[in-house]
């Protein structure tokens, strides 16, 4: 059943919100502990729809997942190598994380198994990773394009690669290095543009032995040894910088703001809309700076600022890429041009983020252009009218864009359906209406 709500312009925004735990770090400890011996606790684990299939999967595989009273996780893992195989499909949801790192889990344990997910996840490419997994010696039936519903036959005997990934996708780079660790010998994925860390960060921690060298030509080399023994561990999940980009921009755009967002993971390969903010001329301040399990993470304060439009630098794209939708919400409000360049996997992610965001911005008023991997948000400085129902293609970040540009906008924004907003952020209307915005529910 769709969802739709409508989002108010708001007096000013204040006080202190803890968002959720971050996705990508969530579906990793979830993963890793099903794969160490002993006991790992998780916390602060986003306890949203994508990470609450990730966890189901992993019970499936053979792990036991807990949720214990107080809100923390307890995992006991399988060992490497020792999942076991599922006896039921493995429904994904929403979630391309979820899909593209398991089926590199499984690709090289010798057992089949069935991967599906909604239809958002069901139109996604796949032959990202199972074209590099195939090289390891899995195989692959899929549905025309390599879409899911797919089949995956782990192989027996896993070579090791060596893989330059063609587009720069954490998410692939991480289901070659999981393959990687039921594989003898060394598995290396070579990027050309650093992507999200986390993968190496976490497995590092949990006692695998992962090399990071330069590449020759450019970029990184990273290098995965086969079979480490991976020890339970207790991982401290940050709050998702993600998630925080939606309450941050609110702030900046609602007049007399100033909010405090603690504990928000601040990993420079995840941070790009954070420094975009700030080159546009936002106020965000960094507090007490600090390492939580080898992650940096910050209180983040924000006060309403007046922003000016920039270039955006294309190589910025991979350490922002989910937050370009809500950039360009910022962009509107800012006097001047902004121009997003190298979007083309904005295209292939929970929806054609690219032309929902150009479609939504025209029928708020906005002065947009948009071309196979650029958008151009024409800023005047003045507030943009809103008054328009927004079509969200059930994408979690089309859904909180909007709704934070109905918070500072002329007249209210709605939303045709905000259901896939707990993908990622369950608590978004309550948070942002307890900051002072005016989020309820449509006609
Ligand atoms: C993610 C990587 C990104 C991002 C996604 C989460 C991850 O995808 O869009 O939301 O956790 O590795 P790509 O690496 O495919 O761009």
């Amino acid at each position: 059943m769709a969802k739709p709500l409508i989002s108010s312009r708001a007096a000013q925004l204040a006080g202190s919100a803890r968002v959720p735990g971050d996705k990508s770090i969530s579906h990793r400890a979830l993963m890793f502990g099903a794969l160490a011996v002993g006991e790992s606790t998780v916390t602060g684990l986003l306890e949203g729809d994508d990470v609450l299939r990730t966890a189901a999967c992993m019970r499936a595989l053979g792990a036991e997942v807990e949720r214990l009273p107080d809100g923390s996780w307890r995992l006991y893992g399988r060992g490497v190598g020792g999942l076991t195989e599922p006896t039921d499909v493995l429904d994904m949801g929403n979630s391309g994380t979820g899909a593209r790192l398991l089926m590199g889990l499984v690709a090289s344990h010798p057992f089949t198994s069935f991967f599906t997910g909604d239809a958002s996840l069901r139109s996604r490419p796949m032959r990202r990773v199972s074209d590099p997994l195939s090289r390891m010696g899995a195989r692959f039936v899929s549905r025309d394009g390599g879409r899911l519903p797919m089949a995956v036959v782990g192989a027996e005997r896993p070579t090791p690669i060596t893989y330059e990934l063609p587009v720069a996708s954490a998410q692939v780079k991480s289901a070659i290095l999981l393959a990687g660790l039921n594989t003898p010998g060394e598995t290396t994925v070579i990027e050309r543009e650093a992507t999200r860390d986390h993968t190496e960060l976490m497995l590092r921690n949990f006692g695998a032995t992962v090399r990071v060298e330069a590449a020759e030509g450019g970029g990184l080399a990273i290098t995965v040894t086969g079979y480490p023994e991976l020890t339970g561990r207790a991982v401290v999940v940050p709050a998702d910088p993600s998630s925080a980009a939606f309450p941050t921009v609110a702030a900046l755009l609602v007049e007399g703001s100033e909010i405090r967002l603690p504990g928000v993971g601040i990993n420079p390969l995840r941070a790009g809309l954070y420094q975009t903010l700030r080159d546009m001329g936002a106020d965000i301040r960094f507090d007490n700076t600090r390492d939580q399990a080898g992650e940096p993470v910050a209180d983040l304060v924000v006060r309403a600022s007046r922003l000016k439009g920039i270039d955006v630098p294309a190589e910025r794209a991979p350490s922002m890429i989910d937050e370009y939708p809500i950039l360009a919400v910022a962009a509107s409000f800012a006097e001047g041009t902004t121009r997003m360049s190298g979007l083309g996997e904005l295209r292939v992610k929970e929806s054609d983020r690219l032309a929902a965001m150009a479609r939504g911005l025209a029928a708020c008023g906005v002065a947009v252009e948009e071309t196979q991997d650029t958008l151009i948000v024409h800023g005047t400085g003045r507030i943009p009218a809103g008054d328009a129902t927004i079509a969200t293609h059930f994408d979690h970040r089309i859904a909180m864009s909007f709704l934070v540009m109905g918070m500072a906008s002329a007249r209210p924004v709605a939303v045709d359906d905000a259901e896939a907003i707990d993908t990622s952020f369950p608590n978004f209307v309550a948070l942002m209406n307890g900051l002072g915005g005016k989020i309820g529910a449509a006609e």
